[in-house]
């Protein structure tokens, strides 16, 4: 389907709009993609991953597919151009594009914007934030069996303390939040910030489903149910119950629970099953590092998704490898999963693998596999080889340490076209996205 719009008083360029579906991509032929570049070292990941996948899509399809990308503003971009930090034309515009991809965005801490990451989160019911964490071969990382993670994260993305219903202490919202508590019998200093944690039975649902889901699609084995629900009942505990509930009937058939895993089974998976088990948020965190192998797929509320998902990235080498992606029932946004690295920013220095792997989650979800295969397998021979920026080349024994822009040429210049076996194979319990 071919359409043009304005947007930002500049008409559209030609080619298609991916339509998005119940979270599904239509597979197209020539796909517009807005681009955020973000913040900080936003503007040279970008740059370098788009180059990296152009070339992937050139040597997969040659002219028969490519990728318009379209200039999106957020951030401190937006506000030198238009005044604001996320124009409402920008959320047009992803809105009608359907599938986005966007470095990382700055926020403040304390005062100042809310978070734009969140605002578009909420804004646009992206409620699936999935997160593949494995570890690729060259990277030197603190754990000594950093190969044994291999886990796919479904972390809430709408609510939990993320929704920001926070109210200043000493604020009316706050005084009046102190006077309902003490009714209900619960004492809260008068002087304290308040902060709400909102967790539905609607939201929780869907979520694990998803992970559900994404486990049977990809032949994974084991989906682990994370919360906090011995502290927090009413909304962690809540979490695991709904979860629980909705995979005894949803997916009754397919899924074991750990204790009929023991007390049915004699521990012993049955062929085509998937165990269901949950794991408190603490805990997680010690059995992520000394039992990794236990976990294939996690889905968790929004808070322990975020503290989870950088700890998972930082065991296999590093938040520079980690990509994440955003998905919603229409809509879908591919983003990297650090920030915009100030300490590094303007250096060209920084490591592009999160954005452009969180393009290879945007290539699958478009189906273009052929083209996702190229660039994941690209990035493991660059690594394999010990060409990194300094954030791992700096560990590696006798690491070849280059730059941004270096980085993404040695990549380009490791590129084959996957053979038909190779991508089926690659595919198989590796695609990051529900499909
Ligand atoms: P950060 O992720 O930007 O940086 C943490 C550390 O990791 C720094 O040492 C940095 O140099 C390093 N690092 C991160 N990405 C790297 C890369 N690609 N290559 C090499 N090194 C890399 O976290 P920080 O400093 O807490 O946050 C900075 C800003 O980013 C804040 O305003 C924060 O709110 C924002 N942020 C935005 C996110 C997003 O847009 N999705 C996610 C996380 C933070």
């Amino acid at each position: 389907m071919s359409k043009r719009r304005k947007f930002y008083g500049v008409e559209a360029p030609d080619g298609e709009v991916v339509q998005v579906k119940d979270g599904k991509a239509a597979r197209p032929t020539r796909p517009i993609i807005p681009f955020i570049d973000g913040d900080g070292i936003g503007p040279e990941i970008s740059e370098a991953t788009r180059r990296i996948i152009n070339a992937a899509v050139t040597k997969c399809y040659g002219d028969t597919r490519s990728i318009t990308w379209l200039t999106a503003y957020a951030g401190d971009a937006a506000v030198a151009k238009f005044g604001s930090p996320l124009p409402a034309e920008t959320l047009e515009m992803l809105d009608y594009y359907g599938v986005g991809m966007k470095g990382p965005l700055g926020t403040p801490t304390g005062g100042g914007i809310r978070s734009l990451n969140v605002t578009m989160r909420q804004h646009f019911d992206w409620f699936s934030c999935v997160r593949p964490v494995r570890y690729f071969k060259g990277i030197v990382s603190v754990v000594k069996r950093p190969q044994d993670l291999d886990v796919v994260i479904f972390r809430e993305n709408t609510e939990d303390v993320y929704a920001g219903i926070e109210f200043a202490a000493g604020s009316q919202g706050a005084l009046e939040i102190i006077a309902v508590a003490k009714k209900y019998g619960h004492t809260i200093r008068e002087d304290s910030g308040i902060g709400i944690k909102p967790i539905s039975q609607y939201a929780s649902r869907r979520i694990v489903r998803a992970a559900i889901e994404y486990a049977i699609d990809h032949g994974r084995k084991v989906v682990t149910l994370v919360h906090k629900g011995n502290i927090q009942k009413e909304t962690e505990g809540a979490f695991l119950k709904w979860g629980l509930a909705l995979a005894a009937e949803a997916f009754g058939d397919v899924m074991v629970s750990e204790d009929d895993l023991w007390k049915v089974h004699g521990g012993k998976l049955p062929e085509g099953k998937i165990l269901l088990n949950h794991r408190i948020a603490d805990a997680t965190f010690y059995e992520l590092l000394c039992k990794s192998t236990q976990f294939s797929v996690i889905a968790t509320t929004n808070l322990n998704g975020d503290y989870i998902s950088d700890a998972a990235a930082g065991q296999v080498g590093g938040l520079g490898i980690a990509p994440g992606s955003n998905i919603g029932a229409n809509s879908a946004m591919f983003e990297a999963t650090h920030g915009t690295a100030p300490d590094i920013a303007g250096k060209g220095i920084s490591n592009p693998c999160s954005l452009t792997l969180s393009g290879v989650m945007m290539l699958e979800f478009i189906d273009w596999d052929e083209a996702a295969v190229c660039v994941t397998r690209a990035i493991e021979k660059t690594l394999r080889s010990k060409t990194a920026t300094g954030d791992l080349a700096r560990f590696m024994k006798k690491g070849n340490q280059v730059n941004t822009v270096q980085f993404a040429d040695a990549v380009i210049a490791n590129m084959v076209k996957p053979t038909r076996r190779t991508v089926e194979a690659a595919m198989k319990g590796r695609k990051a996205v529900t499909k």
